[in-house]
């Protein structure tokens, strides 16, 4: 079964080299207003997207972001941050803190399980921008490390406190004859159950990663003996990750619920 929505789908791989031409406004405004008609918890838009195009803060974001180069040469960055600044300063302008003490409430500044609503709003919003991009003939390529570098990135944009920097994508236009190279994804049975979870045995875990194992280089930088080991080294224990999870720490300390009621001292 097909349809020209499933074959974009289908077709669509992250793009990271991006044709010289230019993604006009009126381009960019219609991926944007896609994106904002994009899914969002209770309809409150728990998002923020800055627009960049300056090639200094592309120069900059292509450093934070874990040098990746490329990230430089997209002619438009989209920051993506998950943002419940907006609901709170707006709760506050309409004495909501008073409300509550008037009520015996208690009024809490967002925490951790809006941060996650939040994440969730912002990044069905950002996919939605990658869909409508790669429909208008624009490549896209999400970057996650722009979790790195929080203090960095919160001077840069000048965010509040509660608007975290959670995804960025680069956007621009195929070049002519880009050859795309869809990646394989794991068999389905790994990955879509029924019901219940499926805790995998060691032999489909073995299965379900056969084909990747199978690329392992024995010469690898790493001193890894197996493919795991040598994936661990360069994704989930290497020094960007470490730095990601020092500073989402950072960055979370502000998501802490604190009370935020007039009548008791603020931290
Ligand atoms: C949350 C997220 C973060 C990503 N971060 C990066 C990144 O920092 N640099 C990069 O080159 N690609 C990044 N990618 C792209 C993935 O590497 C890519 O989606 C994956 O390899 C599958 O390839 P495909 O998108 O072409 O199907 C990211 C993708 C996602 C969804």
């Amino acid at each position: 079964m097909t349809n020209p929505t499933l074959e974009l789908m289908n077709n669509r791989v992250s793009l990271r080299v991006y044709d010289d031409r230019p993604i006009p406004q009126e381009v960019l405004d219609t991926i944007l207003h896609a994106m904002m008609r994009a899914p969002t918890a209770g309809n409150q838009m728990l998002y923020s997207v800055i627009v960049v195009r300056d090639e200094n803060t592309k120069k900059i974001l292509s450093q934070t972001c874990d040098h990746q180069a490329f990230i430089a040469t997209a002619p438009v960055i989209l920051v993506f941050l998950a943002d419940h600044q907006r609901w709170f300063d707006y709760y506050r302008l309409e004495g909501v803190g008073e409300y509550c003490d008037r009520k015996g409430l208690s009024f809490e500044a967002p925490q951790e399980s809006d941060l996650l609503l939040a994440i969730e709003d912002t990044m069905i919003a950002a996919q939605n921008a990658v869909i409508a991009a790669e429909s208008l003939g624009i490549g896209s390529c999400y970057i996650g490390d722009i979790i790195e570098n929080y203090e960095v990135h919160r001077e840069l944009f000048d965010l509040p406190d509660w608007a975290f920097p959670i995804g960025m994508l680069c956007l621009g236009y195929y070049r002519e004859n880009h050859l795309r190279k869809p990646r394989k994804r794991f068999d389905r049975q790994y990955i879509v159950f029924d019901e219940k979870y499926k805790h995998l045995t060691d032999e489909e875990y073995r299965a379900m990663y056969a084909e990747q194992a199978a690329t392992f280089q024995p010469d690898n930088p790493y001193g890894a003996d197996n493919f795991a080991q040598a994936f661990y080294a360069r994704k989930t224990g290497a020094v960007f990750s470490k730095e990601m999870a020092r500073s989402t720490r950072v960055a979370m300390k502000q998501w802490d619920g604190r009370l935020l009621n007039p009548k008791i001292p603020q931290k």
